[in-house]
């Protein structure tokens, strides 16, 4: 039972930068319907605010030195919507990723994703490997986007792939740790999740981040995602600096 203790100890503060900013942040980007409806627009114009807002945030993520930001853009369970705004989601993806890919490459953000979004169809699909592929070498920050994510969808892959590991005797049932199940989660290579921010005023994770927020501080903004800026950003990493953090120990 030895590897229960937490490890993100040590490893968050191991990347050699100042504890008080958090390496790794992710963000519930929530509120665009009802930023839109109190505006009298139809929905859509609350996602594009969103994707402006996004921008401002990844500026000033860079800013204050932030390895990884990581994005819930589109939730396993948002196929539930309309088929209108599914679309419309979609559409937004895809001009965004264009209009924005040569800065991001620009700027050194290597961006990524996690989720199974290949279920946007094959065009949007190729996209997104496209962009990943052209960014992969850059190191200024991490833009880890969510896309057709559900945490408890990629735990139960996790399940898949080391039952089938124990299928063929690659390892024991006893072998399956903390490390080796967080070792096949989606976001294996990135640094422990240091802070979850969500907007809205909701107080509740929707399926995100669900193993990875074990230890992570959770601030809950009233704000609505497009009203989001880097005020707002640096307010929540301020509150951050601020909490003190215990991993279970005194
Ligand atoms: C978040 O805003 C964006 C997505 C989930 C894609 P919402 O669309 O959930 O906005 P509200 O919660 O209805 O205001
Ligand atoms: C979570 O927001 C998903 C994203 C922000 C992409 P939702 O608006 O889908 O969450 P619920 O339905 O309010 O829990
Ligand atoms: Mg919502």
């Amino acid at each position: 039972m030895s590897e229960a203790v937490a490890p993100e100890t040590t490893e968050t503060v191991a990347g050699g930068g100042d504890p008080a900013v958090p390496r790794h942040v992710a963000i519930i980007m929530d509120g665009n319907g009802r930023w839109a409806k109190k505006k009298g627009l139809p929905r859509v114009a609350g996602h594009r605010e969103g994707a402006e807002a996004v921008r401002r945030t990844l500026k000033a993520a860079v800013e204050a030195g932030v390895e990884c930001l990581t994005l819930y853009a589109f939730s396993s369970e948002n196929w539930r919507r309309s088929e209108e705004e599914v679309t419309d989601l979609k559409g937004l993806m895809r001009f965004y990723l264009e209009r924005e890919l040569e800065e991001l490459a620009r700027e050194g953000v290597r961006l990524r994703f996690i989720g199974e979004p290949s279920a946007f169809g094959p065009d949007l699909w190729e996209r997104l490997q496209l962009a990943a592929a052209r960014t992969a070498g850059n190191d200024t920050l991490t833009l880890n986007v969510a896309l057709n994510y559900g945490s408890q969808q990629e735990l139960a892959r996790a399940a898949q792939i080391l039952a089938q590991e124990v299928a063929e005797g690659l390892i024991t049932p006893d072998e399956i740790t903390v490390e080796r199940l967080g070792g096949v989660l989606q976001t294996a290579e990135l640094p422990p999740l240091d802070l979850l921010i969500r907007t809205s005023g909701e107080v509740r994770l929707s399926n995100f981040l669900l193993w990875q927020a074990a230890y992570a501080e959770l601030v809950f903004l009233d704000l609505l995602w497009p009203d989001f800026d880097a005020q707002a950003f640096k307010g929540a990493l301020g509150t951050f600096a601020k909490r003190q953090r215990r991993f279970g120990g005194r």
